[in-house]
């Protein structure tokens, strides 16, 4: 299969991206951040290092026949939101709330499932 993961150089995408290129898979690789070193110099990865929050590239990868993924592992995230300045929250929105919603729109028009992963994080501090 050909697997489009985002947030392939953090830290739950670069275990995945070893773990699918190990099976047999081709990938495609979106993450801003540079990528592992291993996945560059294996053919069957492929490197887009974009920023999921911008639509005009999204709207050109729906456009583009040759950009033909077989499903969707979305773990491209601003993961720790505790290192995130109070005053950039809109940084953590327009990533996980407009990316999110970006990345599911390619999806539904590429016809592929989209794999999300969420956290504990969600509940916030609870004693419970
Ligand atoms: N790490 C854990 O133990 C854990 C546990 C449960 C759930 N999760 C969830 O898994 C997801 C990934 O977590 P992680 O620990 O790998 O985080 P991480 O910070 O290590 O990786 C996130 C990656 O996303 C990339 N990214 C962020 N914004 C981007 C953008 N706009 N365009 C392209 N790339 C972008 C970053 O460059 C980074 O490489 C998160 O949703 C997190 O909540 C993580």
């Amino acid at each position: 299969m050909k697997i489009l993961v985002t947030g392939s150089s953090g830290f739950i995408g670069t275990a995945l991206v070893k773990k699918l290129l190990k099976s047999g898979h081709k990938v495609i690789g979106m993450d801003f951040a540079p990528c592992n070193k291993d996945f560059v110099i294996d053919t069957k990865f492929q490197n887009y290092p974009y920023d999921f929050t911008d639509g005009t590239l999204i709207q050109h990868l729906i456009d583009t026949k040759d950009f033909d993924p077989d499903v969707c592992f979305h773990v491209g995230a601003i993961a720790d939101v505790t290192t995130i300045p109070k005053y950039d929250i809109m940084q953590v929105i327009r990533t996980n709330t407009f990316g999110t919603s970006l990345i599911a729109y390619l999806c539904s028009k590429k016809k592929i499932s989209m794999n999300y992963v969420s956290t504990c994080c969600v509940y916030g501090d609870t004693n419970e």
